[in-house]
């Protein structure tokens, strides 16, 4: 088999932005270039919502600035309304991310607007960033549950991701902000949405705080998604959904598909080395099995 699946890595964003202590751009732009040498080429590198709301990303300005310009290698940021878009721009990002929810309980919560705002939003975002050339991802979040409102109709995960899609976003990445999928509710929802969108159009983005994320990257990859966010060291969580842990590890995902046969172009053992780098600078063990394997076997 010679399939490729692509990998973003979200470490810098999804999975720094709830750290409590103040991370230097030194440290994030570093990261970053850690992870291009191991052949990342899909980034998540910032995002530019108010620092009221998420103080660890007010340095998001300059990581723009500062992270290596390399071909073949894509950031992107996340930008909630117009003028965190004129801020990426400024900042020189040429793919932005609006986000999303199906569940109006969090959509409140993280964005301060219904999902009907939202969308109406997110249309002003993707007709200005497309006038200006940008690429535009999306988000929908609680695609698997919801930490205020619990499960989630599939129906309505795949008629958020629809508008999405018809406003012109590149890729809709489905949230399962909370870890709470399994394979069973992941192909639910996944059906759901392939009846409207086509699989090349779709991004499985899966935390694993209850350890499931792995097993439902595999489902994911059954029914024709070949495309995956994660996390180096398994890093993150969301300020918004209260014990949210970080997103699956990359380290874990890269082991998962390269031993099912599929190519991602990162190196696994440089991977290892960004996450140790990563988890060293923030002082805590890496959250990535595969990381501690590895690890092991080599002291062992
Ligand atoms: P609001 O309070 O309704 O906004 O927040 P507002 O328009 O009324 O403005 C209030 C203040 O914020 C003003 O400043 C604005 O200038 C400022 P003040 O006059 O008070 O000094 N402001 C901004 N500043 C910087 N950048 C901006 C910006 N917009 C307004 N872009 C808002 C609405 C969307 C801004 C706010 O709710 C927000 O920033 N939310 C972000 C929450 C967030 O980042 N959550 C984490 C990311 S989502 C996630 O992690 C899930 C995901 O990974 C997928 C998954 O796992 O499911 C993507
Ligand atoms: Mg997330």
């Amino acid at each position: 088999m010679n399939d490729s699946v692509k990998v973003v890595e979200v470490g810098p964003r999804d999975g720094l932005q709830n750290e409590s202590r103040s991370i230097e751009v030194d440290t994030k732009v570093e990261l970053i270039e850690r992870l291009i040498a191991a052949g990342v080429t899909h980034i998540e590198a910032a995002s530019f919502v108010s620092p009221k709301w998420v103080p660890q990303m007010a340095g998001s300005a300059e990581v723009m600035r500062r992270v290596p310009q390399v071909r073949g290698v894509h950031y992107s940021a996340l930008t909630p309304n117009l003028k965190g878009l004129e801020a990426a721009i400024e900042a020189g990002c040429e793919e932005v991310a609006v986000f999303g929810a199906a569940s109006e309980s969090f959509s409140q919560r993280n964005i301060n607007c219904s999902i009907r705002e939202s969308l109406e939003r997110f249309g002003v975002v993707t007709d200005s960033a497309k006038a200006h050339g940008l690429r535009v991802r999306a988000y929908v979040s609680c695609a698997l549950g919801c930490p205020y409102e619990g499960p989630v109709p599939p129906e309505k995960v795949a008629e958020v991701a629809l508008l999405l899609h018809e406003m012109g976003c590149c890729e809709i990445a489905l949230g399962d902000t909370i870890g709470r999928g399994n394979p069973k509710s992941t192909r639910a929802m996944l059906e759901a949405c392939l009846k409207r969108i086509p699989a090349a159009r779709l991004a499985g983005h899966y935390h694993d705080t209850y350890g499931m994320a792995i097993a439902n990257i595999a489902a994911s990859l059954d029914m024709g998604l070949r495309t995956f966010d994660s996390s180096v060291a398994g890093l993150g969580g969301c300020p918004y959904a209260a014990g949210a842990s970080g997103n699956v590890a990359t380290e874990d995902v890269v082991y998962l598909l390269h031993g099912m046969g599929y190519s991602t172009g990162i190196d696994l053992p440089k991977l290892v080395e960004a996450g140790a780098f990563i988890s060293g600078a923030l002082g805590r063990d890496t959250s990535s099995r595969v990381a501690r394997a590895m690890a092991a076997s080599k002291n062992g």
